[in-house]
């Protein structure tokens, strides 16, 4: 076993990835990667340039030119965050804009290879849990513990839009929002896998914390199997 300690943890969207990833990452001293939020800043650089409106006709290049020239990829205490211009920029590429077009941008091979590039990037120097849809098929083979999170489809989209909004959501926002999801996971599906070893958690019924503390248990049994390293 290597010394540095790789975490995947893929799904579809609104799973529970990212909130557990993090959490994951500060009960274990590591540094979380959210692939996602790459290809959502990618996306989010190229609507910052001419033709934003027009996202049928944007083409690779223009996009990769775009992410190259905005987006870096900046260690903060315990994650990884793209930044936009050297600013924070959660609010941007979390909006709907880019979450609309966010798949199309991830279909392009070069946009996955700048995404892959800088996330292997961040195994050289760290520990890190990784959260995606192809990170233990694609980027990660090796890592030492996959996890594939499902959830319910109509608890996912409860969940967020709990997230996105201040009060308890109607059913009929739920249902439109399970119709949102069920699009971009077909959207996703190409790029998006479940490798063959991973271990499937469905939290329709978990707590965030109970989520949170399987995976923590799974990889305390991982990593204090063999020589008990476990690095920065
Ligand atoms: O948080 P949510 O599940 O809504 O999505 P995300 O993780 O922020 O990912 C945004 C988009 O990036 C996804 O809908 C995929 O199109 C793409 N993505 C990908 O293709 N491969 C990854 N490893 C991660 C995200
Ligand atoms: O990254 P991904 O799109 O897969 O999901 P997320 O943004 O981490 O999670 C969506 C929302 O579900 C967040 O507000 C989580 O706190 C919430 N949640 C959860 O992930 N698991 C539970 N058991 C309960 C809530």
């Amino acid at each position: 076993m290597s010394t540095r300690i790789i975490i995947a943890i893929d799904g579809p969207a609104a799973s529970g990835k990212s909130s557990t990833a993090i959490r994951v990452a500060e009960r274990l001293g590591l540094q979380h990667v959210d692939s996602g939020a790459l290809y959502r800043a990618a996306t989010a650089a190229r609507l910052r340039e001419p033709g934003e409106r027009d996202a049928d006709r944007w083409v690779e290049a223009d996009v990769l030119a775009a992410a190259r020239r905005l987006v870096r990829l900046v260690p903060s205490h315990r994650s990884f965050l793209p930044q936009l211009d050297g600013q924070a920029a959660d609010q941007e590429i979390r909006s709907g804009d880019v979450t609309a077009r966010v798949s199309a941008v991830a279909r392009m091979p070069g946009v996955r290879a700048w995404v892959n590039e800088q996330v292997k990037a961040t195994a050289t120097t760290h520990s890190i849990v990784v959260d995606g849809r192809d990170i233990g098929t694609t980027v990660f083979p090796e890592a030492d513990l996959k996890i594939f999170l499902v959830a319910d489809p109509w608890e996912r989209a409860r969940r967020r839009l709990r997230q996105r909004l201040s009060h308890e959501p109607a059913e009929r926002e739920i249902a439109e929002e399970v119709d949102r999801l069920m699009h971009r996971d077909h959207r996703d599906a190409q790029q998006s896998g479940q490798a063959s070893d991973a271990v499937v958690l469905d939290t329709t019924h978990l707590t965030q914390a109970e989520q949170v503390d399987r995976i923590v248990a799974l990889a305390n049994a991982v990593t204090h199997r063999g020589d008990g390293t476990s690095g920065p």
